[in-house]
């Protein structure tokens, strides 16, 4: 059974694929875009408390769950509600997740697709000549990149095929051989890109945004945003933690690894942010109200910084690294359902389950162009905005996770023994002081949390 479903080799590799996949476009785009929407500081305060109070929390339920049981989120909500009230209906949160794994790859890739042609954009040239002015690049990516089909459909699917190429190979041989190799790249670049900001003139100013909170200007809807986004960020509420955690054997510390695959996803997030809030504070560029700075705004800043082409071409290299991390879990979800519920071989499930999602994903490629492309991307978006790429993104982020996510903590909360919790989470770790803590956060204050999310979705409350 364990060599047909695979395993880590050892800490290390299962820390970096689930770092990896944590690490994503959430961190590197969708964190600064909302940091600077929301003022900074004191938003940047909230979404640390929600990444120690509710995401580490339920990442710990998750990977307890994955190494207790050694299958995929289907099997394992089925074997562990065995004899609990609910029974086997406890399953559906591991069909959620593959839902989930399913359409937030669909259109994850085609927005990850763009640092492939950003890249070369950026390496051949062209993108120092549309990023003089900043007009004509938000015109030639908005009207030009974003509304041509062919270029939408040939990124994703590319992307696709390094998605799938990865996970085919396997937990050892494809998935952690890719984070091994990417992750410290992508560590290296991001501290180099740190240093390199810190020369820049408007590094202070980023600190101070980021770091000097200034509680007046916190909004209601912004705590709801930090929520929602810790949640994104760490992977949780699809069964990805739990897929990943159920190829670790018992002599890992599933507190510790929780812990520190949070740390680093929210160091990340920051020096992304500090990287990006410098180089925007040294130039006198208007940055756009728009999620797309990253595809417009920023290469019109970094032209003007000495090295720019190689600046840009390693800028969007590191993006599509951290995003390849992300769809590889995002497709394990889905293939490891079908290897463990259907019993197909791990490359059958990779290539069906990969090619259904890449056709699909065609949908969301062809849905972007069109006078409003700019305004209506939103990663993670809190309203649905138009055309299928919208729906699905306002579907995974609104619903699918934090309805996963309130279930996982009311599951591992209230339907598992506190006994057994308890042993989960000491095998490997040792005594476990915090453990009434973490039970504490688990019944009360996550389902509370994400409760609220829901609420305010129902309410079709805006997060303003
Ligand atoms: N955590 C990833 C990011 O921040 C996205 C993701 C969500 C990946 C859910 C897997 C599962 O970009």
């Amino acid at each position: 059974m364990t060599e047909s479903r695979g395993q880590w080799s050892g800490k290390l590799g299962f820390i970096l694929a689930a770092t990896g996949s944590a690490i994503g476009l959430g961190n590197l785009w969708k964190f600064p875009y909302i940091t600077h929407e929301n003022n900074g500081g004191a938003f940047v305060l909230v979404y640390i408390a929600c990444i120690v109070l509710v995401g580490g929390p339920i990442m710990m339920a998750e990977i307890l769950i994955g190494r207790k049981t050694q299958l995929s989120p289907v099997g394992a909500f089925r074997v562990m509600s065995l004899g609990k009230p609910g029974g086997k209906l406890w399953q559906g949160v591991g069909f959620l997740g593959v839902l989930a794994g399913f359409t937030i790859l669909s259109y994850y890739s085609v927005v990850a697709g763009w640092t492939i042609h950003y890249t070369w954009l950026a390496l051949s040239g062209q993108l120092a000549e549309l990023a003089t002015n900043p007009e004509v690049l938000g015109t030639y990516f908005g009207s030009e990149f974003l509304a041509d089909g062919t270029q939408q459909v040939s990124y994703h699917v590319l992307f696709m095929c390094l998605t799938i190429g990865a996970v085919f190979f396997g937990v050892k041989g494809g998935i952690e051989r890719v984070a091994k190799v990417l992750m410290p790249i992508l560590f290296a670049i991001l501290i180099g890109l740190v240093i390199y900001s810190s020369q820049t003139s408007g590094f202070g100013e980023a600190l101070r945004f980021l770091f000097q909170p200034d509680f007046s200007t916190l909004t209601k809807g912004a705590v709801l945003e930090a929520l929602g986004h810790a949640f994104f960020t760490l992977s949780l509420g699809m069964g990805a933690m739990l897929t990943y955690g159920s190829y670790i054997g018992r002599d890992i510390s599933v507190p510790r690894a929780a812990m520190q695959i949070s740390l680093l996803d929210t160091l990340i997030a920051l020096m992304a942010c500090v990287i990006m809030f410098s180089i925007i504070n040294t130039s006198d560029i208007e940055v756009a109200k728009s999620a797309t700075i990253l595809f417009t705004t920023i290469p019109t800043v970094l032209i003007k910084l000495p090295g720019a082409d190689i600046l840009n071409a390693v800028f969007y290299l590191l993006i599509g690294f951290a995003a390849l991390t992300s769809t590889i879990s995002l497709l394990e979800v889905v293939s490891s359902y079908a290897i463990d519920e259907l019993g197909w071989s791990r490359r059958r499930a990779t290539l069906t389950m990969g090619s259904v999602i890449t056709v699909f994903g065609v949908l969301n490629a062809l849905s972007l162009g069109g006078n409003d492309a700019l305004t209506s991307i939103n990663l993670i978006g809190r309203e649905s905005t138009a055309g299928v790429f919208g729906t699905m993104d306002y579907l995974a982020s609104n619903w699918f996770l934090p309805v996963g996510g309130f279930l996982i903590a009311i599951f591992t909360g209230w339907l598992l023994s506190p006994k057994l919790t308890r042993t989960e989470l000491e095998d490997g770790h040792g005594l476990m002081k915090s453990f009434t803590g973490w039970l504490f956060l688990i019944r009360f204050l996550a389902p509370l949390a994400v409760g609220a999310i829901i609420v305010s979705v129902i309410l079709g409350k805006e997060y303003q």
